[in-house]
This record gives structure tokens, sequence and C-alpha cells, in this order.
């Protein structure tokens, strides 16, 4: 979409509203924040503001999920949430300390260990089995063999596929492979979990079992970001924000307690 009525690329979101002047790095403050961020794709006439300036703070702990139409701009925000992409415009805090200028080992390394990523498609690794796919990142930041291997037994049990753990990522079903890649996405006790439409190739039963998963993440205190179209995942969480064309146009906190009853009894009616 283009930018509502304003032409001229790009130009500086002023930070004089206070919330550029507001640092994280206290404890108790959002263990996420995005400060009048912003993504353009393409220039002048065709550039598209796909993200169009968001202030967003996540609490510790929250479940939060990401709604609005085709091309809104929920998997932009997530990728410079996450880091996989830069800003045009605005900051990311993660645990506190600001990471869109990072360079890219440091954004690498600080990606590794401090987030999880879910995705739609899995993606996993084809030619790893699940217990090695869940592995891969604990290596790769530094665990030992053993305590990879030890945490990633944890895992797969905890997402229920403890006897699944020499299959091939092809040996699964989309529910299970999902279940792989959160476990995965666990692996290294990330500050925030990110997922975008992570049962958006799943049935209902899938659906469920992924739902369940990220309940007990919730009563664990795990931060999730989660990207969905669902109405009833949405439900399950404890905010939802909707955007429209790159800026949230509703932003809803949901009782926590009403969300896990919603999910219990989403459970009970669908088995
Ligand atoms: N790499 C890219 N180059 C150019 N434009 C892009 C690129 N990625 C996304 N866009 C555009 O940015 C806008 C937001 O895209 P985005 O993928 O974030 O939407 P979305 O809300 O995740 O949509 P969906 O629900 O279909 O996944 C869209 O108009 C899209 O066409
Ligand atoms: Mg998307």
């Amino acid at each position: 979409m283009t930018r509502n009525g304003r032409r001229g690329w790009p130009r500086r979101r002023g930070m004089d509203d206070g919330a550029g002047a507001v640092r994280p790095g206290a404890a108790a403050g959002p263990v996420l924040r995005a400060v009048g961020l912003a993504r353009v794709y393409g220039e002048d006439e065709s550039a598209i503001w796909a993200v169009d300036g968001i202030d967003l703070d996540v609490p510790a702990g929250q479940m939060l999920a990401v709604m609005g139409p085709s091309g809104c701009g929920k998997s932009t925000l997530l990728q410079l949430l996450g880091g996989l992409d830069r800003p045009t415009e605005g900051e990311v805090w993660l645990g506190g300390q600001r990471i869109d200028d990072l360079g890219e080992r440091a954004l690498a390394r600080m990606r590794r260990r401090c987030l999880g990523f879910v995705f739609q498609a899995y993606h996993l690794i084809d030619e790893l089995t699940a217990a090695e796919n869940v592995e891969l990142p604990a290596l790769l930041a530094g665990a030992s063999p053993r305590t990879a291997r030890h945490r990633t037994a944890e895992l797969l049990d905890r997402v229920g596929l403890a006897d699944r753990a020499r299959h091939l990522p092809s040996q699964l079903s989309g529910g299970q492979r999902q279940r792989i890649a959160i476990a995965r996405a666990l692996v290294n006790k990330p500050l925030v979990v990110l997922a975008d439409e992570p049962t958006g190739n799943l049935d209902s039963a899938a659906t469920l079992d992924i739902l369940r998963l990220f309940g007990e993440l919730r009563a664990a205190g795990q931060t999730l970001v989660m990207v969905t179209h669902d109405e009833r995942v949405a439900a399950t969480a404890d905010r939802v924000v909707s955007l429209r064309d790159g800026v949230p146009a509703d932003d809803t906190a949901l009782d926590s307690d009403t969300g896990t009853a919603r999910l219990g009894t989403l459970l009970n009616w669908e088995n």
C-alpha cells in the first residue's frame, strides 16, 4: 500500500512524543520494543510503506497476537522485530538492548541466543532428523553436545514427540513438523518466540495441539508474538494488535483467564 496522502521518501518520524526518549534498559521495561518502526519497499512513486510507523511494547510473559488483512505488514513487522530485516526508520529493542543497528555478526548471534522463530512452512532441514533439527541451534550457540542433547530430549518430550526423535521431517505430519519447529525455537531458551502463521498450514486438530503447546508456554512465562489469521488462535492470546496498512488500527488486551478458559472450551469442544 502507498502511504496515506504522503509523498516523499524517506521522512523522519518525530520522536518528540516521548517514546524515543525512553530507554528500556531497566529490568522492568518491556522485553521487546519497537519505536517509530517503518519499512519501505521500493522507491519514489512505487514505494510501499509495509510498516508505517509502529510503536509497540511487549512486556515479559505476554502472548501477543498480530492480526490484519493480507498485505497489511504483519510478516514485515515480525521480521523487523526479529532482526531478520532492517527498518527504514525507527528502532527495535530486545531485552534492553537496541538491536536494529547491530552489525551482521552481532545480529546473527543475538538472533540465535535470544530469539526463537516459528514459520508457517516449518523451515526444518530435510536431511536432519527431528532431534538434529532441534539440537543444531543449540550447538551453533555454543552449547556442549551433551547439553544440546539433553535439552533436545527434554523439549521433544515437552512437545510430545520423544518417540519421533530419529524421524526425518518428511516422515512427520504437518502438525508434528510444527511441533519440532517449536521445540527448535525454544532450544536456546529465547527471550521471545516469534511465530508467523504457525497454524496456517495445519488442520483443526493439529492447530489445537499447537494452541495447547502455546498455552503451556504462556503459563511458563514465555513471551510470544504470533501473526495469525485465525480468530480462534488470536482469542487465546493476552493481547491482539490489528494492523491496517502498516499501522496498528486496534490494540486490545484480552483477559488472560478468559483466554485460558477459551482455550479450554476450544479443546473440549473440538476433541
Ligand atoms: N520483499 C518485498 N519487496 C517488495 N514489497 C514487499 C516485500 N515484502 C512484502 N512486500 C509488500 O509489503 C506489504 C506487506 O507485506 P507483508 O508480507 O508484511 O504482509 P502480511 O500482512 O504478512 O500479509 P499475509 O497475511 O498475506 O502474509 C505488501 O504490500 C507486500 O506486497
Ligand atoms: Mg505474512
